[in-house]
Parts: structure tokens; C-alpha cells; sequence
């Protein structure tokens, strides 16, 4: 089979290109493995239109806001609400959408006494449709696939990809096909992508193992990658942060604090922030900083050991089982953008994971344990003096509580990191079920011990 292109050859897109981020070359189409022609590197897409005519930034903040007034499907969904930012689409009605985007940005009240920083949020991508912030990525990719003619769309996954991209495919009419690794992802997760209709393939291999076969895969047969090597997914995932200003009335933060599986999210994160500052919607960058789980270190080690120079692999093993990832592929994105806004990178242990994670929940909010490495990152950069306590921070939760019950469950019955050395910090965290008698005497009594 003959590898097609992602846009019609020899049409110049409208308002877009391809440029490949390590020599730079331009193109108006990409291949399907969306690498560059001449040197193999990962793309990103520019906006060249903005260097002679840039959008004005008091237009764009106020016509951001006219939108929410407005019914239309577009104007409904939180990442085409900032369309004049994204590549631009001939047709509105082409637009697959869930009504992504619009999520909230809560205080954390209990976690700024804890970490004692005040001023401390959490931007909440989890309330997404399919729970994680993968849709608002999703819906911009999987438009862009289905305006190509695919009629298949495909994903290596550690779950929450493969739900949202699942649930665009079923809605725009297209099939989907998911490469996950057999065991050691959530069953809540993959019970989404069943649902939706996707032909699931659990592999005999890793997260990074699915991804490589992917891309072998998408040389070889028509079918769309929806990984976030995609660079219309780094597009869609961008409009999290403008988003996030919106909610702070364009007051930018000091700190915006992310997790770090594949990289792409804390590159899509940069790059609208470097944007946002090119078109003067801020002034200022905030520091963006990347977590991970210390089981799957491989950004740590890369700038630590390689000075961003090379990527140092590791065999990922952690319970967060949505950032168990050795081999991420926008290392060097990822390398980029915490250089330009001054970030920091740090990893947390299992224990530190599931004590913020039982943290955030204690605060009625929730997330999945890969979130949660963002709390527990902050405790080290608060202890390390990187992030200040009269700093505003922003912490982003990129998955549902709901998406990992198994953790939760274990965590709150004292299956996990019960009578180690360390577990006193986690009792009084733990709220497990209580078996009873169904009488009232046994109920009334509970309630006594817990006054
Ligand atoms: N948090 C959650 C809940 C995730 O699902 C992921 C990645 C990340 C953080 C890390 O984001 O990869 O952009 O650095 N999940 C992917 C997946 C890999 O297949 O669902 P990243």
C-alpha cells in the first residue's frame, strides 16, 4: 500500500506549516509518520501569516469572549473557541467536537496549607469529556484526519489516548484502532475504548514497544496516527494554557507545574505560552515545570546527565500507570520549552504520588495518580526554594479520579505502603470501607468514634 498524504500535495494550507524542529525544514504536508522529509526529527506546526500581519491581542481576547455567548458548536467547545490560533479549517461544520475544553480552575485550599504556597490552583483537565486532557488535542487532530479522507485513525495508548481518540473516531464516523500494553493500564480506561468501538490490541510489550509499531505501522497502511507525535495534537492541547489566562484574567501565574509521560503536553503547554507572548496576550512567561514519577525518570536523566542533549532511555515501571513511559518521543520539544521559560524538571517517589493524590481527593476534587506527581513535585520545588511561597502556581491535573479506581481502592484499604517505615504519613489519609451490621446501634457507634 501506497503511504498517503496528510493534506493534498502541491495545496498550500491556509493559515499553516510544517516545520521540523531540529533543521528546520518547511513543508506544506506531512507524512503519515509526520517526521521530517530530510532529517527524520518531529514536527511542529507555524503560523508564518502572523509574522506580516499578526492577530491583535485585545481583538482576540475580546471576540475569545464574545464566544462563550454563542451557541454555535464551535464557538460551544473550549479548543475551537481560540480556532483563530489553530489551523484554519475551510468549513466549521467540519469539526468533530465533544464540547471539550471549558474545564475548571479550582483552588486548592487544603493543598496551600500543606505546601504552604497560597496562591495555588489546579487547572482540571480531567473534566474533559472522556476525563483527561487528551480530548481537547483530540478534537483538532481528529478533524484534520477525517478533512484528509482516513477512514482509519489509530494510537499507541496507556489509556486515556486511546479512550478519547475511541470516542472522536466513533463520533466523526471513523474507525479506530488502539495498540496498548497487555496489563499495567487502568481496565476503566480501556473499558472506555471498548465502548466507543475501537479494535483494541493489547500487545505483549510496553507503552514505548506499541508506539514503535505504530509508526511502522502508519508507513505501511492508510491509517492516521492520533499519537501526540501528531503535531495538530500538540495544536488542540495548546489552548489548555490559553484557556488557564482567560480564567486568570490574562494575570500570567509565576509557576504552571505539569506531569511528564510522552512530553507532549508539557510542549504543547510552552508552545502556546511562547505564542501567547509572540501575539502580546502576556508580557511575561511563567515557569513551566515537568514531574515525573521517579520509575520513569527519562527527562530527568536526559537534562541532568545529557544536558538536554540526548535522550537517556529508561525501562519505566511506576503505579502511575499513564506516565509508565521509558522512551518519551518529544523529549526534545519538551527540553525546548522548559529552557525558554526557565522550568524545572524533578521526579517523586510511588509513596509521594499516592500521599498527593490522596491530598488532592481530601479536597474534594480527585485526579489520577499520573496528576498527582504535579502536588508532589511542588513540595520538592517549594523545599528546593525553585518555586517561592508568594508565588501563584497552577498545577495540571490531566485525568479523572475516576479513571484509575483500582489505586484509590488499594490506597484507602491499606494495600499499598501499609506498615513500612514511611506509612504514618499516609494513615491518616486512608478512609477505607466500613463493614457493618445494618443496625442502627452499629451506625450510631461509627459516627462516635469519628466525632
Ligand atoms: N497524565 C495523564 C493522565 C496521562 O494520560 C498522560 C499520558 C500524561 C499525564 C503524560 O502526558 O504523555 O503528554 O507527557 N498519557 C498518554 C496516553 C501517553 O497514552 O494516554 P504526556
Amino acid at each position: 500500500m501506497s503511504s498517503a498524504s496528510t493534506s493534498t500535495p502541491g495545496v498550500r494550507q491556509e493559515n499553516f506549516r510544517f516545520r521540523c524542529i531540529a533543521c528546520g525544514d518547511l513543508t506544506d504536508a506531512a507524512s503519515q509518520d509526520f517526521r521530517c522529509g530530510q532529517c527524520g526529527d518531529l514536527l511542529e506546526i507555524t503560523y508564518p501569516t502572523w509574522k506580516e500581519s499578526k492577530p491583535d491581542a485585545a481583538e482576540l481576547k475580546t471576540a475569545w469572549q464574545k464566544r462563550r455567548l454563542s451557541s454555535s458548536p464551535v464557538d460551544l467547545s473550549g479548543v475551537w473557541r481560540y480556532r483563530d490560533v489553530l489551523p484554519a479549517l475551510n468549513d466549521e461544520q467540519q469539526v468533530i467536537t465533544l464540547r471539550e475544553g471549558n474545564t475548571p480552575l479550582y483552588e486548592l485550599l487544603r493543598c496551600a496549607r500543606i505546601t504552604g504556597v497560597p496562591r495555588l490552583f489546579a487547572k482540571h483537565q480531567g473534566m474533559n469529556p472522556t476525563g483527561s486532557f487528551k480530548d481537547a488535542g483530540m478534537t483538532v487532530a481528529a478533524t484534520f484526519a477525517r478533512r484528509a479522507g482516513f477512514r482509519w485513525v489509530a494510537c499507541a495508548s496507556t489509556g486515556n489516548t486511546s479512550a478519547s481518540m475511541a470516542a472522536y473516531a466513533a463520533r466523526g464516523g471513523m474507525r479506530g484502532l488502539v495498540l496498548v500494553p497487555e496489563g499495567k493500564i487502568s481496565w476503566s480506561k480501556l473499558s472506555q475504548a471498548l465502548d466507543y468501538g475501537a479494535v483494541t490490541c493489547q500487545l505483549r510489550t510496553d507503552f514505548d514497544g506499541c508506539l514503535k509499531l505504530l509508526q511502522e505501522l502508519v508507513r505501511k497502511a492508510p491509517v492516521y496516527q492520533l499519537n501526540s507525535i501528531n503535531p495538530f495534537r500538540l495544536e488542540g492541547q495548546k489552548t489548555l494554557a490559553i484557556e488557564l489566562l482567560e480564567q486568570l484574567d490574562w494575570q500570567v501565574p509565576d509557576h504552571i507545574i505539569v506531569p511528564g509521560g510522552n512530553l507532549g503536553n508539557s510542549s504543547a503547554i510552552g508552545k502556546a505560552l511562547l505564542e501567547m507572548r509572540e501575539l502580546e496576550l502576556i508580557s511575561r512567561l511563567p515557569k513551566l515545570s515537568v514531574i515525573q514519577a521517579e520509575g520513569a525518570n527519562a527527562l530527568v536523566r536526559t537534562l541532568r546527565e545529557a544536558g538536554g542533549k540526548r535522550l537517556i532511555s529508561v525501562p519505566p515501571e511506576t503505579r502511575a500507570t499513564a506516565i509508565r513511559i521509558g522512551n518519551p518521543a518529544s523529549w526534545k520539544k519538551a527540553a525546548h520549552v522548559l529552557e525558554a521559560t526557565g522550568g524545572a524538571c524533578e521526579q517523586v517517589t510511588e509513596l509521594e504520588i499516592a500521599q498527593a493524590k490522596a491530598e488532592i481527593g481530601a479536597e474534594g476534587i480527585g485526579c489520577e495518580p499520573a496528576s498527582a506527581v504535579t502536588l508532589a513535585g511542588l513540595k520538592k520545588l517549594v523545599k528546593q526554594r525553585f518555586v517561592k511561597t508568594d508565588e501563584t502556581v497552577v498545577l495540571v491535573l490531566t485525568g479523572n479520579l475516576l479513571k484509575d479506581p483500582d489505586f484509590t481502592i488499594d490506597f484507602h484499604r491499606g494495600e499499598m505502603f501499609s506498615g513500612g517505615p514511611e506509612s504514618g504519613a499516609l494513615d491518616s489519609l486512608r478512609h477505607p470501607p466500613i463493614v457493618l451490621d445494618a443496625s442502627l446501634d452499629a451506625v450510631m457507634r461509627t459516627l462516635e468514634r469519628f466525632n
